[in-house]
């Protein structure tokens, strides 16, 4: 791949930054990428969601689309698959920024897990973000960005999440040394690592049934709750808009790590 040597835009990093730029959300049906998709709508951005499942992605874009005068649209399609993420970029092009939040949380016991679902989990993961890595870095202009999603796991593990945790970990490895082979190409790579955030994925993985199993869940966390999609979600922003971030793992997790 070579390089373009152009300069590196510098462009205010304020709200109005993201106006009229087009950003695909990969996983963008639910929770974490859906938030962002709202949040973006509302500082004038366009949006393109891709996830697999066709009824929740029609919901979602319809979700998005009540604001009057919004751009969205919604790709069904696996976000593992590169042919389709190349197919989603040349749809919802020109494409400023991409945002990985597709994934799953894969529990298991090391010595109970079948392999099969370790490969799924892991190869899932890494090749979701290298695929879109792939597609972007060719169609990205100076100054786009590609954020990945990561955990706080990494940090503090909790025991029977081994493939899950070693996934993100490959996704923050990947993160650092894209930052590296594609500044010349003036794009940027960042990843975001959640605390627990609020979303179905949560709520499915803990067993979380109604608000008020989220909310004393929540108590044992140094802010006493978990993260709302949209606080999370912001942080994507935040990347996306500032031309100076690159090769950073941001955290969000109200603290969760430290204690
Ligand atoms: N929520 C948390 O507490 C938390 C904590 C740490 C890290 N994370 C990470 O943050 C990211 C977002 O999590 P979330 O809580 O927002 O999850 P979520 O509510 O389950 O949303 C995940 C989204 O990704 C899509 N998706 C999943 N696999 C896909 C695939 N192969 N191709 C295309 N789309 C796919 C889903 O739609 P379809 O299933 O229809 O495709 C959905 O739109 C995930 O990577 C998760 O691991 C979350």
């Amino acid at each position: 791949m070579s390089a373009t040597l152009a300069p590196m835009p510098i462009t205010s990093p304020l709200p109005t930054a993201l106006e009229g730029r087009t950003v695909l959300i990969v996983g963008g049906s639910s929770g974490i990428g859906l938030a962002a998709g709202a949040l973006l709508t509302s500082v004038g951005a366009r949006v393109a969601l891709l996830a697999r499942d066709p009824a929740r992605l029609s919901d979602a874009v319809d979700r998005l689309r009540t604001t009057p005068g919004v751009s969205v649209t919604g790709i069904a399609g696996d976000g593992t698959d590169e042919t389709v993420l190349d197919r989603a970029l040349d749809q919802a092009g020109p494409v400023d920024h991409v945002l990985v939040t597709a994934g799953v949380f894969s529990a298991g016991a090391l010595l109970d897990t079948p392999h099969d679902q370790v490969r799924e989990a892991v190869e899932g993961r890494i090749w979701g973000a290298y695929g879109t890595a792939r597609a972007a870095a060719r169609r990205l202009p100076a100054g786009g960005s590609i954020t990945f999603s990561s955990g706080h796991y990494l940090a503090r593990p909790i025991p029977g999440a081994s493939a899950a945790i070693a996934s993100i970990g490959a996704v923050e490895g990947l993160t650092r040394a894209l930052a590296v082979e594609l500044a010349p190409r003036r794009l940027r790579v960042n990843a975001i690592r959640f605390g627990v955030v609020d979303t179905p994925l949560a709520r499915g993985a803990f067993g979380l049934a109604d608000d008020a199993a989220v909310a004393a869940a929540g108590q044992g966390t140094p802010l006493g709750r978990f993260a709302t999609a949209e606080e999370a979600a912001s942080a994507a922003l935040f990347l996306m808009a500032n031309n100076f971030m690159t090769g950073t793992v941001i955290t969000v997790d109200g603290g969760q790590a430290l204690v």
